[in-house]
């Protein structure tokens, strides 16, 4: 059985990454709107991705014997100007989410719950690519979306991303 503050801080996270989903399906709504249908697809898959997290957390609270309950999932409210904006944003809100599950873990760690800090061993590495994309990504568009020809090469390459399930190791 796993402790009750970790249980509710996990149960949490399932919110916030639902929430996360949210957001970039948010983000993949304007970039669809712009015209831009290969950031609109990187967005799209971002969403199912973060879907997957919402489901691997609850996996293991129910496997755990903790019943999940759900909250209201907040209301993308973000507004954008540039079309670069929601890129900025996505990699504001992955440090942010990074800094949760660390939090998570270091809670884990107090209450030595190995389980749980094997459990979130696969969110720890995720989270560095995560943070690594949304950096990339950024970094990209600064570099050649201000050019037609730029950006519609940028368009192209996010426009190939594939859908990969996310998956944890065997920890339960
Ligand atoms: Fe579930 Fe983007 O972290």
């Amino acid at each position: 059985m796993i402790d009750k503050k970790i249980a509710a801080m996990l149960n949490e996270q399932v919110n916030k990454e639902m929430y996360s989903g949210y957001l970039y399906l948010d983000f993949a709504n304007y970039y669809a709107d712009e015209g831009l249908d290969g950031f609109a697809q990187w967005y799209e898959i971002q969403a199912q991705e973060e879907m997957d997290h919402a489901l691997m957390m609850r996996r293991y609270l129910i496997d755990n014997g903790i019943r999940v309950t759900f909250g209201p999932i907040a209301k993308p409210d973000k507004k954008f100007v540039k079309l670069g904006d929601p890129l900025e944003a996505g990699y504001e809100h992955e440090k942010y989410v990074t800094s949760l599950i660390t939090e998570i873990y270091n809670v884990a760690f107090e209450l030595k719950d190995y389980k749980t800090m094997q459990f979130l061993d696969w969110f720890i590495k995720e989270q560095g690519e995560e943070e690594k994309n949304a950096e990339d990504l950024l970094k990209k568009m600064k570099l050649f979306g201000s050019d037609a020809k730029g950006l519609y090469a940028l368009n192209q390459e996010l426009g190939a991303r594939v859908y990969v399930p996310s998956q944890t190791g065997p920890a339960k």
